[in-house]
């Protein structure tokens, strides 16, 4: 195991009934911006809750963030909060909230050009005190410091992260869940399984807990996602899936571990170009990396195989085979393509990626850095 420092500040509140928290976790006299998306919490009784627990404290509203971020209209919300003197943040809704939140709690008090805090890395000095109520179970944006940014106009997508932007606090109440669509649950289950595999399908450095503890929220997501895909009002089943994807990624598995990203750094230039949700670029783009990337995750896969999908009998190179295929019918299960070719996306998005990424300097992706810009393009035209 490598060294490692772990800190994990976000306080939980994990439950029914957990938005009344929000009374305790906010000072009396926060100045909020609360932060939403397009309105599905005013349909599922999110926003009544969320109104109810702020009580009397002076809140400005800001709807409209959109499924993949977008820094323009992030930067209408952060002229706000300069304008009205904001000090508090409140998301409210799924992993694109949240990471629009993130967004405007370090670009308000930010010196300079916003946009250089994703595109140059500057450093987050200081930012907004932020809180989150999560309604969508995926990105683990709840309890991480990370956030990804679009920039439509300029066909961009872009990650950034800071230990000030771990939410002060998140509550997670599966009820407001239940009204998410079903393509949002399966691409739910969908992103948090790559986020284990991200951190877990490297090579191995002897750190048991981080792999176990992956092992069991693989197989957790497994068994319990189909459940709350079928009867997604089966309380035990969705509050096992809310909190399965938090930790995904709430940085406990990947401490003092090899980590990999490539299919997430690939799958988000497949957003920028071509608009797919997140978890379906994942889709695409994880089984031809597994595929392409097969001997220097040779170990893993084969622990993986075993411990993940009880792949025991047979030769070494069959087991793997057959780990990467039941990875690809997994996401195929849950109604989410893993080709190119189902969201009508043509091949030659291959070199387009190559391309966008080694413009960025990205040229040695994965946990050896050996997924150069020829590797992403072949990764790509497997996954046609
Ligand atoms: O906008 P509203 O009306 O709220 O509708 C949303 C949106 O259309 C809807 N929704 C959310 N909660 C709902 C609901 N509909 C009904 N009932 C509810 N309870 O779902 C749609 C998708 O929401 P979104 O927030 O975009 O989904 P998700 O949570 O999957 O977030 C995806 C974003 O997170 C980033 C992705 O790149 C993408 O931009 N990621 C963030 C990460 C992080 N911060 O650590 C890591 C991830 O790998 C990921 O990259
Ligand atoms: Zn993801």
């Amino acid at each position: 195991m490598e060294n490692f420092t772990f800190h994990n500040p976000t306080r939980i509140h994990f439950g029914r009934g957990q938005i009344a928290k929000l009374d305790r976790e906010l000072p009396a006299k926060a100045r909020v911006l609360l932060l939403a998306g397009g309105g599905s919490i005013r349909q599922n009784g999110v926003y009544d809750q969320v109104r109810t627990a702020l009580g009397n404290r002076p809140v400005i509203e800001f709807f409209g963030v959109e499924a993949n971020p977008d820094y323009d209209t992030l930067m209408k919300a952060v002229e706000i909060c300069r304008r009205e003197a904001v000090d508090w943040i409140l998301a409210v809704g799924g992993g694109s909230v949240l990471d629009g939140a993130k967004f405007v709690a370090a670009a308000t008090p930010f010196k300079g050009d916003p946009w250089d805090l994703l595109a140059k890395g500057e450093k987050v000095r200081e930012a907004l005190p932020l809180g989150a109520v999560l309604t969508l179970p995926a990105t683990g944006s709840e309890a991480n410091s990370a956030a990804v940014i679009s920039r439509r106009a300029r066909h961009e997508k872009l990650a950034f992260l800071s230990p000030l932007l771990f939410p002060r606090f998140s509550i997670l109440d599966p009820e407001s869940t239940f009204s998410l669509p079903a393509r949002q649950v399966a691409n739910g289950i969908g992103d948090a399984f790559c986020h284990v595999l991200e951190q877990y399908l490297t090579f191995p450095v002897n750190a048991a807990i981080q792999d176990r503890f992956a092992e069991s929220i693989l197989r957790v997501l497994i068994e319990e996602g189909p459940k709350t895909l079928a009867d997604p009002k089966d309380y035990a089943a969705r509050a096992n899936l809310v909190w399965a994807a938090t930790w995904a990624l709430n940085t406990a598995i990947g401490v003092g571990v090899p980590q990999d990203w490539a299919t997430h750094m690939i799958g988000h230039e497949l957003t920028a170009l071509h608009g797919l949700d997140h978890a379906r670029t994942l889709a695409v783009v994880l089984p031809s990396l597994l595929q392409v990337q097969r001997d220097g995750k040779r170990e893993k896969l084969l622990q993986y195989a075993a411990r993940v999908w009880d792949l025991r009998d047979g030769g070494e190179d069959a087991r793997i085979d057959a780990a990467i295929a039941a990875t690809r019918k997994f996401y195929e299960s849950l109604g989410i393509g893993t080709h190119l070719a189902d969201y009508g996306v043509p091949a030659g998005v291959a070199a387009e990626v190559a391309r966008q990424l080694e413009a960025r300097g990205a040229i040695k992706l994965g946990e050896r850095g050996d997924i150069t810009p020829a590797v992403v393009e072949k990764i790509l035209r497997l996954a046609a």
